[in-house]
């Protein structure tokens, strides 16, 4: 018995559940003709869906920044022929990809954002919070400037502060500033979980205590926020006129930098005033998709 399980687990295919799927494929509409742009690849779950609507009729470029889930999509997708995959940000959707050589125009790009739950339970990345012994690291690819570790260590108590607060609405922001500058140097994140467990007096909060400042400190890791008003815009002068763009956040801070770049874009129109949030009947499915927003627009100049 024991002999088998590696097999199995060679054959397993890694998978994650899509947010707001149905959502997606109705804004979306893609149609046989077109190429249609995942810059937030993952597993390939909306891109497997897009490839199936579209009955092998559209094509389809898979990018991620992170090469093993470009992999794994790789795997997943196997059986679908019109599909090219690329390492990359979607910041670098105009250098990583030349409009003059596709074969078909594009239709729309697709922005599910943040981490997948394979990238969050792979002790790889660092990214959980269960894995104690693990040294701090978090970064998703080559391109970041700096580890958690370097960040832990080397910023201000007052750019820490800052960060805790900004992106995470971490309440005792201030404190666990004080305390990791007290505590340094910190090196696994084991030693960070301890450090966040003394902001709280009650043993059932623990456990929150740390999902919000782990959460701030990988997206200062991978440089999310930046990269995602980067992206849009960059995205945006490269699209050409009728091509969609639909993206999923997750935060209300990335939800706010979607919301902005839409608005006072002059060559967007939103398609909905209100971003679509999943359906009870989801959440209960699927708890990720709990904090899920979409916004789609089109290009119109
Ligand atoms: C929420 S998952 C996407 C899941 C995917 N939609 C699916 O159904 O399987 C987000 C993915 O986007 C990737 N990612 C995050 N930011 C990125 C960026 N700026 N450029 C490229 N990939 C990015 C992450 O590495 C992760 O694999």
């Amino acid at each position: 018995m024991i002999g088998k399980i590696p097999i199995i687990l060679k054959f397993k295919k890694i998978l994650h559940i899509p947010v707001l799927l149905n959502e997606v494929l109705e804004w979306l509409a893609p149609e046989a003709g077109f190429v249609y742009i995942d810059g937030t690849l993952g597993m390939g779950g909306h891109s497997r869906a897009i490839l199936e609507k579209t009955n092998g009729l559209a094509d389809l470029i898979g990018i991620d920044r992170d090469l093993k889930s470009l992999e794994i999509a790789r795997q997943n997708l196997q059986n679908y022929s019109n599909c090219q995959f690329l390492h990359g940000r979607f910041s670098q959707i105009p250098q990583l990809i030349n409009k003059k050589q596709l074969s078909k125009p594009v239709g729309g790009v697709l922005l599910d954002l943040g981490i997948s739950s394979f990238q969050l339970d792979s002790p790889v990345y660092g990214l959980s919070f269960k894995d104690k012994n693990i040294n701090l690291d978090m970064r998703l690819d080559p391109w970041c400037t700096a580890s958690a570790e370097k960040i832990l260590n080397d910023w201000p108590e007052k750019k820490l502060a800052d960060l805790f607060w900004d992106i995470a609405d971490y309440k005792p922001a201030r404190k666990l500033a004080k305390a990791i500058v007290q505590n340094r140097p910190l090196k696994t994140i084991g030693e960070f979980v301890e450090i966040c467990n003394l902001m709280h007096k009650n043993p059932q909060s623990k456990i929150q205590s740390a999902t919000l400042p782990f959460m701030a400190l990988r997206i200062a890791v991978n440089e999310e926020m930046q990269e995602l008003e980067k992206g849009l815009n960059a995205i945006i002068d490269w699209l050409e006129p009728s091509a969609k763009l639909l993206v999923i956040s997750f935060h209300s801070g990335e939800d706010r930098i979607v919301k902005n770049v839409f608005k006072n874009s002059s060559n967007l129109e939103n398609l909905i005033k209100k971003p679509l949030m999943p359906t009870p009947a989801e959440i209960r499915k699927n708890s990720r998709s709990r904090s899920a927003k979409l916004r789609v627009a089109v290009k119109i100049l």
